[in-house]
């Protein structure tokens, strides 16, 4: 049984679902822009339609209801509010996300808005995107307006989703929008990802000490492939530009010298400029934690890489450190080829509980994708599904025996939707939709998670 009062939520994310891209006076942003361009999402996928959930939103949130879910995280689209990034207001984007945020409420489901999940304005990389200061000063201004509008119904909110990927896919290996390949560019990006958060919150706590704020980062436990000093070496610098470059950031105000010194080849930092690290390093109400996945790395020449490698062509997110080679262990995979281990999920939280300052910390995303079959008696059965999300959910509880302050979890996603850079191929949904007729479909990982929900805990099955 999980503690009284623990969050049970799903995740989406605004550009995944939505669709409406052109709706309501919504701008544009880096992945419309994206999309359009030859061999960048597999299939040639785009979310234009994506599932419908502008239109459906009532149909999504009974879903929900019906799970019993007791909280949903989702984004907010920085262009259908901002449609430039700067300057005017879409009070129809706005106000699509005040209608989302009582449907919720109506049902009792609290609602936790992240900020930020990818989808920069297109005039803003036109003006120089992440790697430019000004983006971070025009997110805080975001975040302040999506608040003053907001916090009176939302409680939780979260700043930047995942600025690892923003920074190192958006900038380095080009396999998210906007697909550059600037290393040098990707580190202004890293830094103003964290310099955004900083100013937002500070922006936020100003109008309404109520909130509940924080940060949401991704984090990998990363191990060496073998005891070698070449192995060591490259598990300590993947866990520093992966982990510790956010961790050490946000909970600590620093940014740790071994990655500085990694990473000196490229850049010597001198765009960080007095007060970002304190701004970036103000005390949080909770900590967001993805978690799917453990790396095992090696730094041997040659050392294997492994299947999770990006779909299309892309450079290395890895910058300073290309010569890493990322291992197969030997772990079952899901449908990305993300290796299946969710101790690595107790050694995540347990590190967050040992090294670094105590905060609330939430698993806000952690799921997995398999080639879910559309069954001929209608039902969507999708076991490993379970089976990945009982471990996990097993490892969060003993997570919290042990004293880490877990409080909730976050299943990622609610339906399946566009993944990125791999389109519509990759389904991560509880819920099953059927791309031509929307129809959603509860997967039985949904009907398992919601008794889940209803029994307060996991229902005790032989080992
Ligand atoms: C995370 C993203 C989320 C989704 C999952 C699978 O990195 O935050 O949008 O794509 O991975």
């Amino acid at each position: 049984m999980f503690p009284t009062g623990f969050v049970w939520g799903a995740a989406t994310s605004a550009y995944q679902i939505e669709g409406g891209l052109s709706a309501d006076g919504r701008g544009t942003s880096i992945w419309d822009s994206f999309c359009r361009q030859e061999g960048r999402i597999v299939g040639g996928d785009h979310a234009e339609i994506a599932i419908d959930h502008y239109n459906r939103y009532r149909d999504d949130v009974k879903l929900m209801a019906d799970l019993g879910l007791t909280a949903y995280r989702f984004s907010v689209s920085w262009p259908r509010i901002q449609p430039e990034g700067l300057g005017a207001y879409n009070a129809k984007g706005l106000d699509f996300y005040k209608r989302l945020v009582d449907e919720l409420l109506s049902y009792g489901i609290d609602p936790w808005l992240t900020l930020y999940h990818w989808d920069l304005p297109q005039a803003l990389e036109d003006a120089g995107g992440w790697p430019a200061r000004d983006t971070s000063k025009r997110f805080a201004d975001f975040a302040a307006t999506v608040h003053a509008e907001l916090s009176d119904r939302v409680r939780n909110w979260s700043t930047v989703n995942e600025p690892w990927c923003s920074a190192f896919l958006g900038y380095a290996s080009g396999e998210h929008a906007p697909g550059r390949r600037e290393p040098a560019a990707a580190l202004r990006a890293a830094h103003h990802l964290n310099l955004a958060h900083g100013l937002a919150v500070q922006a936020m706590r100003a109008q309404n000490a109520d909130s509940q704020i924080g940060g949401c980062v991704n984090l990998y436990p990363v191990t060496p492939a073998t005891a070698s000093e070449a192995d060591q070496d490259a598990a300590r610098r993947i866990d520093g530009l992966q982990n510790r470059f956010f961790l050490d950031a946000l909970l600590k105000g620093a940014y740790p010298e071994d990655v500085l010194a990694d990473l000196s080849h490229i850049s010597d930092m001198s765009f960080i400029q007095d007060g970002d690290l304190a701004a970036i390093g103000a005390p949080l109400d909770m900590l967001l934690v993805n978690y799917y996945s453990r790396f095992t790395v090696s730094g041997a020449p040659g050392g294997a890489v492994s299947a999770a490698a990006a779909p299309t062509d892309s450079g290395s997110p890895w910058i300073g450190s290309e010569h890493v080679g990322f291992v197969n262990a030997g772990r079952p995979v899901t449908a990305m080829g993300w290796e299946v281990d969710d101790s690595g999920l107790y050694e995540t939280l347990r590190r967050l509980a040992d090294e670094y300052p105590r905060v609330p910390l939430y698993i806000s995303e952690n799921g997995a994708a398999y080639d879910d079959v559309f069954g001929e008696d209608g039902t969507v059965h999708d076991p490993d599904r379970v089976a990945y999300i009982e471990a996990h959910l097993r490892t969060c509880h003993a997570a919290i025996e042990s004293g880490v302050p877990l409080q909730g979890y976050f299943a990622w996603s609610l339906m399946d939707n566009f993944e990125w850079a791999w389109g519509y191929g990759k389904r991560f949904g509880l819920v099953y939709v059927d791309y031509e007729t929307q129809a959603r479909t509860l997967k039985s990982s949904a009907l398992w998670y919601a008794d889940t929900i209803r029994h307060g805990g996991l229902l005790g099955r032989a080992q």
